[in-house]
């Protein structure tokens, strides 16, 4: 039978130096928690329970533990304490708990399963570190190894001499342990240290005194990135992005200059889309095959339809969900608005709380005039309707399938099946009144100059 692992998410740090008001493990990365993203690396590694360990009052982490719980450390006391408060509320028959920290959004389920991997092999480690070797290793705690290349101790770069300081293998801070062996070991833990806390490190010592071996896992220095500051969240996003760009150009989506195209963690695109530069996906995203996205475009909570074509300088907002082939140009916004097949809005449009349907275009310069101040009103226009350029369309208000509406028309009213409709003062024309204003105004000109 394979044993119960948890994975045990540390965030009772203060984090003070994001000056911020929010949490710090509740800034976001790709628009995601940093929390979340540990919390879903643990699920994805098949974590049998994930508990948060979080400073008193802290209930929007504990949300975004959701639907895993977390324990209150009721003082920071160190990483050491921090893990006995979670393992006293796991129950007895988890053997494998894997520490992981809420504020490195970048680690991977693959490396949280190689460290429980290691952890059941032969030579049955009781502890197994997750090390990273550092060309500029600064305040990290060192990872010191015998000749045979066993982890004897780990040394906090505070406590560490300076032969210790110059080894370069360094501890993420990650850690599996066997808890049949380490719940002894962890209640022994001292504070008599340069921070006076708990060390969970130190348990590699003492591990070592009781004749158990500690293994190291080594993994990429990026995946342990911890987030203190807000320079460090800017190169933790940056390396998400590439992350999923990386993944998308993988999977068969073309980025004429993917570092410029700006991704959210829950963006799908298709295969054989293409991407110009400059373009930004928020939450919620779905793009079909076949859809060119032209550059400067700015598009969240939206689907887009197989072969649409959006952009350049589209602004698609949530609710916007288009079918196969619509075409969206420079300068429309939508907002919960449906377009249907074939539908066209090319040019410099506000649509907003809208149907379009089928094969209908909608001239440039339209507008929805959907809100009153107090009340957002909804506006249908039927399929193979051709709404005339600078339409304003004052919803509530249905346009028939087939109609047509004269350029400039300010609809207030509904408009049947296959009507025409032009709402716009009549045009007054006055025969050679052009030239007879040039006449006149030059020979004021000539007057004044001579006089
Ligand atoms: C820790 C490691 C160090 C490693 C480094 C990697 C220890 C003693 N040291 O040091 O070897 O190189 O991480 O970044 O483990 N936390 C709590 N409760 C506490 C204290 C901390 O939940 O009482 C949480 C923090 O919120 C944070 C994590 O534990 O998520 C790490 O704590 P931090 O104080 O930043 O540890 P470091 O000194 O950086
Ligand atoms: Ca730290």
């Amino acid at each position: 039978m394979t044993k119960k692992m948890a994975v045990i998410i540390l965030a009772a740090g203060q984090g003070t130096r994001m000056k911020s008001s929010l949490p710090k493990v509740l800034h976001a990365v790709t628009g995601k928690p940093m929390l979340r993203h540990v919390v879903d690396a643990a699920a994805q590694a098949g974590a049998d329970h994930i508990i948060g360990v979080v400073a008193p009052n802290a209930p929007l982490i504990e949300h975004a533990m959701a639907p895993f719980h977390a324990v209150v450390q009721p003082v920071a006391r160190g990483t050491g304490d921090a893990v006995r408060w979670a393992i006293q509320a796991l129950p007895m028959d988890v053997e494998h708990a894997i520490v992981v920290f809420g504020d490195t959004p970048l680690v991977q389920a693959e490396s949280l399963r190689a460290l429980k991997d290691r952890l059941t092999q032969s030579d049955n480690p009781a502890v197994v570190v997750f090390g990273m070797d550092l060309v500029d290793p600064s305040a990290y705690g060192r990872i010191v190894r015998d000749n045979a290349g066993n982890v004897t101790a780990i040394v906090e770069f505070s406590e560490a001499t300076p032969a210790q300081r110059s080894i370069t293998l360094c501890n993420s801070g990650f850690m599996a342990l066997d808890l049949t062996r380490c719940r002894e070991w962890l209640a022994n833990l001292k504070n008599d240290n340069s921070k006076g806390e708990y060390y969970l490190t130190d348990l590699v010592a003492m591990a070592n005194d009781a004749g158990h071996k500690v293994a190291v896992v080594i993994g990429a220095e990026e995946e342990s990135l911890g987030v203190n500051d807000r320079r460090d969240l800017a190169a933790a996003e940056a390396i998400m992005q590439r992350r999923l760009r990386d993944h998308l150009l993988r999977s068969g989506v073309t980025m004429i200059d993917p570092d410029t195209v700006y991704l959210c963690h829950d963006t799908v695109i298709a295969p054989d889309v293409l991407i110009e530069p400059n373009v930004v996906f928020g939450q919620g995203v779905t793009v079909d095959g076949g859809v060119t996205i032209k550059a400067f475009s700015h598009i969240e909570g939206a689907q887009i339809g197989s072969g649409a074509i959006i952009g350049p300088y589209a602004r698609l907002r949530p609710g916007t969900i288009v079918a196969e082939k619509v075409k969206i140009g420079n300068f429309v916004e939508m907002k919960n608005t449906h377009l249907a097949e074939g539908a066209k809005v090319n040019h410099l449009s506000y649509l907003g709380d809208c149907t379009v349907g089928a094969h209908s275009n909608v001239g440039a310069g339209t507008i929805t005039c959907n809100y009153d101040g107090y009340d957002k009103f909804g506006t249908v226009i039927g399929t193979g309707a051709f709404i005339g350029s600078n339409t304003s369309l004052v919803a509530p208000v249905t346009i028939g399938d087939g109609a047509i509406i004269g350029a400039g028309s300010v609809i207030t009213r509904d408009v049947a099946p296959d009507e025409l409709a032009i709402a716009r003062q009549k045009q007054v024309t006055k025969s050679g009144w052009a030239q007879w204003f040039r006449d006149n105004k030059n020979k004021m000109k000539q007057q004044q100059k001579s006089g």
